[in-house]
């Protein structure tokens, strides 16, 4: 009796393991749950476009953005593209100062205060960008003066989506605004 039970409680335990699983992942959606459950859950369905693997020949938006000089801003602060486009977005860092480095980091809506200060606090060796976070639909690298980085991602559905530098005191000059149509 025992041989034929075994397996049999195997399966059971799979089983709620995998319901288990499954309300984690419920619970960790962006507009369900007011901030703090998120972390727990790897990528959900929040940010999908950051996992995806997308051929930037393929993009049917191309956004340029890049520092004005030196200042601790960028030069545009308004892009509209589609949703559920592939857009690919090269920023360009034109400061001359070393100290100079800046990244793009696009948010969920009204998660931008959020994700600025999850990024400070993942500190310069993350690139000041907090890993996996869910509110990010996408983002560059931090980059250095003269350097460019160019990412490629899929607009998320319609709606307005800030993006910022999450370098330590930078968002409050350096923001815009991504408007998906
Ligand atoms: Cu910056």
């Amino acid at each position: 009796m025992k041989k034929i039970l075994t397996p049999v409680s195997i399966i059971v335990v799979s089983a709620s393991l995998l319901v288990a699983s499954a309300c984690t992942k419920k619970e960790a959606a962006p507009e369900s749950a007011p901030a703090t459950t998120a972390p727990a859950a790897p990528a959900s369905a929040a940010a999908p476009a950051s996992k995806e693997a997308l051929d930037a020949s393929k993009a049917t938006a191309s956004l340029e953005l890049a520092t004005d000089g030196d200042a601790i801003a960028y030069d545009k602060k308004e892009f509209t593209i589609k949703a559920g486009e592939i857009v690919k977005l090269t920023f360009k860092n034109n400061s001359t100062s070393s100290a100079m480095q800046h990244n793009v980091v696009i948010t969920l809506p009204g998660k931008e205060s959020e994700v600025d200060q999850a990024g400070i606090t993942s500190g310069a060796e993350n690139g000041w960008i907090p890993k996996d976070h869910p509110s990010i639909i996408a983002h560059t690298k931090l980059v250095d003066p003269g350097q460019t980085d160019t990412i490629v991602f899929r607009a998320p559905a319609a709606g307005k989506y800030a993006f910022l530098c999450t370098y330590p005191g930078h968002s409050a000059s350096m923001r815009g605004m991504i408007i998906v149509k």
